[in-house]
């Protein structure tokens, strides 16, 4: 579900999946878009965004880790 405070880009527009929530699936392992269905529970719908949620995943194994304070 999306946080009211997430202002990230929604990649999923069926699930309503944003590119924060792809990038928190991804730090818990997520590695492909139905890994990313499975962690939030949703299932694939009209699959139009297959492409931008590799996308996204691939965006987010490749940012840099910012170091925890
Ligand atoms: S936009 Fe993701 S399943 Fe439809």
């Amino acid at each position: 579900m999306l946080d009211k405070n997430d202002k990230s880009m929604v990649v999923c527009i069926c699930n309503r999946l944003s590119e924060f929530m792809i990038s928190q699936a991804v730090a818990n392992g997520a590695r492909t878009p139905d890994d990313v269905f499975r962690r939030y529970h949703k299932r694939r719908g009209c699959s139009n965004c297959t492409v931008r949620l590799a996308e996204a995943i691939d965006r987010a194994l490749h940012q840099p880790q910012t170091p925890a304070e």
